[in-house]
């Protein structure tokens, strides 16, 4: 293939690993003789007037350890279309075309997205409108469909599991059950994962919706056998049988209402109906920031040697994806709108109930 011109965009939440893709995608390109464009703050940085550099190994070195994205990322603006389950992102066509022709003007002729499912649904409408897209999955939640995995959760979970390590020491001491609430919305992964990591005992996800009485039950139980503290992980998206999500009083600039605080409500329960001591702990955004574990730097540069491939076969409107311990690919439209959830009956599931972990059902 003669000289090429490839743009990259890292969009969404930012995620531990989006740097090690970037490095990746360069180093690869670079090898072909192909020019890397960067664009800025998300899709924004295709808008008028666009936001781009060009990204080479001198400028780009240093980068796989380091979290975050030197590119800048956005899950507000223009393009800011959250979708939930089972939902595609849909983006004002004149948007769409004004990033398109910015596209066309600099004679760029693919374009990477790195993004979770909302961010991969407008790639996709991308594709739909004429520009050569490869997509690459990005989630800490690894909530992305036909990939076991993506990189950011590795990173999440360590984050989660190290939180789990220190409550534990101040639990025991104060006799206390101590709840710690992280990220996931409608999947709870990062709390299973991270909270068996972490050895809690009690884990609140979305797929199984609890009780208090079963909670309220469980603690009183592990009192009288003698436990004198208890660990309860709870996804921001986890809910009672029967309610919706908890919310937080203060909705975001889309009006959008933010997850939070059913990790108060469960300490709060805890110790109204148990007498025991309980105090909550919101992990929030140290999920998503610092350094990316070194299978996150591998997975990331595996996904961004492999996006560059893709182009290379024009295998467009594809996403990376990471089976059977082989990166490959799926196609973009398999991949988005359905969100990769636990199934409630899974193996691992049965594994953590099968060391005593509690999920409140
Ligand atoms: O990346 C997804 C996610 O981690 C969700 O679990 C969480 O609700 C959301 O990001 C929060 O993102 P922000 O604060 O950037 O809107």
């Amino acid at each position: 293939m003669s000289a090429y011109r490839i743009g990259i965009v890292t969009c969404g939440g930012d995620c531990p690993g989006l740097n090690a893709v970037i490095r990746g995608v360069v180093r690869a390109a670079n090898l072909q003789g192909w020019e890397v464009y960067g664009f800025e703050e998300g899709y924004e940085g295709l808008l008028n007037p666009p936001q781009y550099r060009l990204l080479e190994k001198r400028n780009t070195a240093g980068i796989l350890c380091l979290g975050g994205t030197i590119l800048g990322t956005s899950n507000r603006g223009r393009f800011a279309a959250k979708v939930g389950h089972g939902e595609k992102a849909h983006i004002d066509l004149e948007i769409m075309n004004e990033a398109k022709k910015t596209l066309q003007d600099l004679k760029i002729e693919a374009l990477v997205c790195i993004g979770g499912d909302g961010s991969l649904s407008t790639a996709l409408q991308f594709q739909e409108i004429g520009v050569n897209v490869v997509g690459v999955p990005k989630t800490i939640d690894n909530d992305i469909s036909c990939t076991a995995t993506s990189f950011g959760f590795d990173s999440a979970i360590e984050c989660v599991a190290d939180a789990c390590d220190r409550l534990h020491t101040t639990a025991t001491s104060h006799r206390r059950v101590m709840v710690l609430e992280v990220m996931g919305r409608y999947a709870g992964w990062i709390a299973l994962y991270g909270g068996m990591a972490g050895g809690a005992d009690l884990i609140l996800v979305p797929e199984i919706p609890f009780h208090f009485d079963s909670v309220e039950k469980f603690i009183r139980q592990r009192r009288s056998l003698g436990a004198k503290s208890s660990i309860a992980v709870v996804a921001e998206g986890a809910c009672p049988l029967g309610e919706s999500f908890t919310t937080l009083k203060t909705p975001d600039k889309l009006g959008e209402k933010k997850l939070g605080g059913i990790g108060q409500r469960v300490s709060d329960e805890i110790q109204a109906r148990t007498g025991q001591e309980s105090r909550c702990v919101v992990l929030g955004h140290l999920q998503r920031g610092g350094d990316p574990t070194t299978t996150d730097r591998l997975l990331g540069t595996r996904f961004g040697v492999h996006a560059v491939e893709l182009i290379r076969e024009k295998k467009f409107g594809h996403m990376v994806s990471y089976l059977n311990y082989e990166v490959g690919a799926v196609t973009i439209s398999d991949a988005v709108g359905l969100l990769k959830t636990i199934p409630p009956q899974s193996q691992i599931i049965a594994a953590a109930r099968a060391t005593g972990i509690s999920f409140g059902d």
